[in-house]
């Protein structure tokens, strides 16, 4: 298995042991099981002392009292958005299930089911749920780790009207099996096409050919693949993503594919999205497909 994915599938042993702590614990209502576990998320960090098999969760401890807010978090993060670098308070939040609903109105697109790939244990999928998907679009999270997938399930037994179920997904033996008997999907990706070096054509085409009409939004920090517009803040994070591993092929892949009237990138959206790390800010590519 590669790195990145053995990180995250370690990982999400310690954060199943946690939500299920809280769960065990006796909290029922899923809204507060959720932020419960942010609230851990947040002030923990994943950390391998000796590579991997050592993984561990510390507790974030920052150097300098006087910036901090009087809850114990830091209360500026450096960032940048189209180009700018910006200073955001630590308490902003990402709002992607409101985009994403907002998206499908504006597009007047009618979609049966929404696919987070890399979803791990649901975030964004629980953000759609609250944010108001209607409940009869299914919410579906593929994801490599099981226990990020018992995560989700563990949470949705908490209310049974929860759209959302969890499936295998793993982008180096892409399989979407799971979708057979879908007409209309969306796939998104966050912060989740970044860990898979190089992304390989059949990923995208089984995507594109999962359904009769296939649209997808990718979340991804991959601003440094865009010759256009390299300014200083990109360029930063295309040398992190260099020395860190991470992806170097999303964009020029979905051209080629384009290229060759596969699918049909729809647009590309340079860094808007802002995120508390610095060179993580998200650019959005969406693109369609669909076999019919
Ligand atoms: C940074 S997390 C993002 C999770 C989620 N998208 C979010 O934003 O909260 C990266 C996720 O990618 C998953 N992942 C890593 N390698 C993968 C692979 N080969 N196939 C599918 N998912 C993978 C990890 O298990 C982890 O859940």
């Amino acid at each position: 298995m590669e790195w990145w994915t053995d990180f995250y599938v370690e990982g999400s042993k310690h954060e199943l042991a946690k939500v299920r702590e809280i769960v065990e614990g006796g909290e029922t209502n899923l809204y507060r099981a959720i932020n419960l576990f942010q609230l851990w998320e947040l002030t923990h960090k994943r950390q391998y002392e000796d590579g991997p098999g050592t993984l561990f969760y510390v507790k974030q401890e920052f150097k300098y009292a006087d910036s901090f807010f009087p809850t114990g978090k830091p209360i500026l993060t450096s960032t940048f958005l189209g180009g700018k670098m910006l200073k955001l308070p630590s308490y902003s939040k990402k709002h992607l299930g409101r985009f994403i609903l907002d998206y499908l109105e504006h597009e007047g697109l009618a979609v049966d089911t929404i696919v987070e790939l890399s979803a791990g244990w649901g975030r964004f999928l629980f953000d759609l749920y609250f944010n108001g998907s209607p409940s009869d679009i299914a919410l579906i999270s593929g994801e490599v780790s099981s226990e990020a997938r018992q995560i989700t399930e563990v949470l949705c037994d908490l209310d049974p009207a929860i759209p959302i179920t969890a499936h295998d997904f793993d982008f180096y033996r892409p399989n979407l099996d799971f979708l057979k008997d879908t007409d209309s999907v969306l796939f998104f990706t966050h912060m989740a096409v970044m860990f898979i070096p190089e992304l390989q054509r059949e990923a995208i085409l089984k995507m594109a050919n999962s359904a009769k009409r296939v649209r997808c939004i990718h979340f991804e920090p991959v601003g440094f693949q865009v010759l256009a517009g390299q300014y200083m803040a990109a360029k930063m994070q295309g040398v992190v993503a260099g020395f860190k591993g991470f992806n170097q092929n999303l964009i020029t892949l979905l051209e080629e594919l384009h290229n060759e009237n596969l699918i049909t990138v729809r647009g590309l959206f340079k860094d808007i999205i802002v995120d508390v790390d610095r060179t993580h800010a998200i650019s959005v590519v969406i693109w369609e497909g669909g076999s019919g």
